[in-house]
């Protein structure tokens, strides 16, 4: 223990020393970095993602996609959950996110709560992994020990969320490639896709493949033809784009396997699901079929998988911040430095940075 002490207190030094060496960034995180500072911390996640999943049993799913689209953003540093202002152009609004994203207002109450129990000590990012982690448990899925530690970014990047996210009729090489940006692996893919065995999507998202498949005039051949009619009752072609439909037809509240039983039989909802298993020789064939016979394996490797995606481009020790209310950065102390946006919408209530003017 003493020795791991000095050897992190070595590198502590050395980052100091040569300030532009970047070491792994996840070296510093750790499943119990707030024990000492917010014991409570994982009952208090716990307690109020239990009570929002009674009422509202898709929260769990739009947590888990709120911290991937996180992660794939400049690393997984709250910047997701950045509103706008005068400084930030808002992830929020990049494509794949606008009128998509949901759960916000659930980590605020977390964060609240979490503020009363232990002030200042918890970052927003650390919470949104830690709601991920929790509402895969929620919703019958797999637990794993959380690493924690991470701290919230200062900047939000809505250029990277438009490059970095992958769509909906993503090839199976552009999934590959849009992962391995984030030095994910195709196990990573296809493991993770496997969150796509709840929740739900917008019709306009795949309803290319219900009547005009990539300009062929024909529906997609991969998509079973009785699970097709379904889809085109619930996703008629004119003024239905945004009706929502349940990812799993079998259990669409549930994180099981179901989701690669359902590409076997050709009932994967986006093209990026069905590629998966349906592109020729690929090899992710066998990755579904195995995870498709078999929960334990998918669930060992989408824990694996998803402290993986929590780790990329994490802020830790002095980096970033602690944000005191998650929608904003904390508004700095110098009144040369002051935005007036921030401030007014933020921090009106804080009377010793406002009487500092
Ligand atoms: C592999 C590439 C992926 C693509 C192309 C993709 C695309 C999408 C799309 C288009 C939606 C529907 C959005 C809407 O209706 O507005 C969606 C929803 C969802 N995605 Fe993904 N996704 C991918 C990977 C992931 C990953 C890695 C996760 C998490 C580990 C994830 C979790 C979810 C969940 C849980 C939902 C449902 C959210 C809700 O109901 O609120 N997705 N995804
Ligand atoms: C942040 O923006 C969201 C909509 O994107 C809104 O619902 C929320 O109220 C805003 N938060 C604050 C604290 O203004
Ligand atoms: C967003 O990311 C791009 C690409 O890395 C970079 O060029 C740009 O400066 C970033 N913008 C902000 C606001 O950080
Ligand atoms: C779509 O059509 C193009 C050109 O006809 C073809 O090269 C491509 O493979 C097709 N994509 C799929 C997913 O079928």
């Amino acid at each position: 223990m003493n020795s791991l002490r000095l050897i992190a207190t070595a590198l502590c030094c050395l980052t100091v020393l040569f300030g532009g060496l970047t070491f792994s960034s996840d070296a510093q995180l750790d499943p119990n970095f707030y024990s000492q500072t917010c014991p409570q911390l994982q009952a208090i996640v716990s307690q109020v993602l239990s009570k929002v999943a009674k009422n509202d049993p898709r929260m769990p799913a739009s947590l888990i996609r709120l911290h991937f689209h996180d992660c794939f953003v400049q690393g997984c540093d709250a910047s997701v959950l950045l509103n706008k202002t005068s400084t930030i152009v808002t992830e929020q609004e990049a494509f794949p996110n606008i009128k998509s994203l949901r759960g916000l207002d659930v980590i605020n109450q977390i964060k609240t709560a979490v503020e009363s129990a232990c002030p200042n000590k918890v970052s927003c990012a650390d919470i949104l992994t830690l709601s991920a982690g929790i509402s895969s448990v929620l919703t019958g899925g797999t637990g794993w020990l959380v690493p924690l530690g991470r701290r919230d970014s200062l900047t939000a990047n809505q250029t990277l969320a438009n490059q970095n996210l992958p769509g909906p009729s993503f090839s199976l090489t552009e999934l590959k490639s849009a992962f391995a940006d984030q030095g994910l692996t195709t196990l990573d893919l296809v493991s993770l896709s496997g969150a796509h065995s709840f929740g739900r999507s917008r019709c306009f998202l795949f309803s290319d493949r219900l009547f005009n498949f990539n300009n062929t005039g024909k529906p997609d051949p991969t998509l079973d033809p009785t699970y097709l009619k379904v889809l085109q009752k619930q996703c008629p072609q004119n003024g239905a784009g945004d009706n929502r439909v349940n990812f799993d037809p079998t259990t669409p509240d549930i994180l099981d396997k179901n989701y690669y039983n359902n590409l076997q039989v050709k009932k994967g909802l986006l093209q990026s699901d069905q590629e998966l298993f349906s592109t020729p020789g690929a090899d992710t064939i066998g990755i579904v079929n195995n995870f498709a016979n078999n929960q334990n394996a998918f669930f060992q490797n989408f824990a694996t998988s998803m402290i993986k995606m929590g780790n990329i481009g994490v802020l830790t020790g002095k980096k970033g911040e602690i944000r005191k209310q998650c929608n904003f950065v904390n508004t700095k102390k110098k009144s040369s430095e002051l935005d007036i946006t921030a401030v007014t919408s933020t921090e009106s209530f804080e009377g010793g940075v406002v009487s500092s003017m």
